[in-house]
């Protein structure tokens, strides 16, 4: 694509962070890991932190620490990334689709309740495109049905709530770093939480299930290679450093699209503020009015592609994913998730996107906008 739909932020520096772990000979649980988990717990006012190779394997080694299990049900989102689902089906349990506020595209807590079961364990909640999720809400249910709370705060790092870094508000929570999150390790996660007992225990399942680390061949219990490399390390430490003004940056980049569309009756614009909050750009997603339809909606992607615009469908709901099909865990309606997938567009977002690429595509999707067919 011309204008991507996003692309990394690399400078000289981090390409020389990374080259200089790859003169030495520890490539892989070295120093480059403990400095990076160290940022990240520092950063977000987490008391540990623990790498891992991912996102998704992150909100496995949560499930498995708070021993979510199976037939347990977990309540989620279903306008979000399929990984959130998933991590609560590697053990067995029962992802519970529960509808979003239309306003945040965050999970609407006056649905939670009615979902919850005397299976139900946990509430995963989700930070969708950076943005907080009503925490306090969710505590107040989970503190009632004493259940545990899970960030998914892969889109949002740097996001606050209250004043706090999103992540390690509940009993854990994790970030993303794959190349169209704001910052990465190419790929990359890291679980933070203030619970000793959760991070020892994410610490030795991500490593084979080692409990004694200097015992190489000696397995406490079972456990995966979800590590993270010093190579995917020595870039995350660099990138962090950055993060205070790439944030800057995107939230600049946010309000220039604002400017630009604001304008536009048949546009509903994604929330500038959160009173109380601070929103981590991850992603400038606009829905069209009412009165377009989903088809509508994909030929605008479509063609805004053939012109070289790169733009997302984001979300496709996870409940509507062929992998859900028939799943057990989708029982209640859910007409604000489908509503906002049905006419979501995220347009291209990135930290170098130049103000006159920011006017080609918002200038192309209202001239497809009024020349869409029928
Ligand atoms: C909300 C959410 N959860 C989980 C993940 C999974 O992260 P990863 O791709 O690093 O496995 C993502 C990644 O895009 C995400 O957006």
């Amino acid at each position: 694509m011309r204008i991507p739909l996003s692309s990394p932020d690399i400078t000289e520096n981090e390409i020389d962070a990374v080259v200089s772990v790859m003169r030495t000979a520890r490539l892989s649980l070295g120093p480059k890991l403990e400095e990076f988990e160290n940022a990240v717990a520092a950063y977000t006012g987490a008391a540990h932190a623990v790498a891992v190779n991912s996102g998704t394997s992150g909100l496995h080694l949560v499930m498995r620490a708070l021993g979510i299990t199976d037939g347990d049900e977990v309540i989620v989102p279903s306008f979000t990334f399929i990984a959130v689902a998933n991590a609560v089906r590697y053990e067995r349990a029962i992802p519970v689709f529960v509808d979003i506020d239309a306003e945040t595209l965050n999970l609407d807590p006056a649905k939670i309740e009615a979902a919850i079961t005397p299976r139900t364990r946990a509430i995963l909640a989700v930070h969708t495109f950076g943005q907080p999720a009503d925490m306090s809400s969710i505590f107040r249910i989970a503190r009632k049905h004493g259940l545990r709370v899970i960030e998914d705060a892969c889109e949002a790092i740097g996001a606050e709530y209250d004043g706090c870094k999103v992540g390690p508000l509940g009993d854990a929570g994790v970030f993303a770093f794959y190349p169209n999150k704001q910052i990465t390790t190419g790929e990359g996660g890291v679980i933070v939480t203030q619970s000793s007992q959760i991070a020892a225990l994410a610490r030795a399942q991500r490593n084979q299930g080692r409990t004694h680390p200097g015992e190489w061949l000696e397995h406490g219990e079972l456990g995966y290679n979800y590590r993270l490399s010093e190579i995917n390390c020595a870039l995350g430490i660099e990138q962090l450093k950055r993060l205070e003004s790439i944030l800057k940056r995107r939230a600049e980049i946010a309000r220039a699209y604002h400017r630009r569309l604001g304008g536009n009756p048949d546009l509903k614009l994604p929330l500038q503020d959160l009173p109380g909050c601070r929103i981590s750009w991850f992603v400038y997603v606009v829905r069209l009015g009412e009165r377009f339809i989903q088809q509508q909606r994909d030929w605008i992607w479509k063609e805004m592609g053939s012109r070289g615009i790169g733009c997302g469908r984001y979300f496709a709901p996870i409940h509507w994913q062929p992998a859900y099909e028939n799943f057990e865990g989708v029982r209640h309606a859910l007409p604000n998730t489908e509503g906002s997938a049905a006419r979501s567009l995220a347009l291209p977002f990135f930290n170098n996107l130049k103000p006159s690429e920011l006017d080609e595509v918002c200038a192309t999707l209202q001239e497809l906008m009024r020349a869409v067919p029928d």
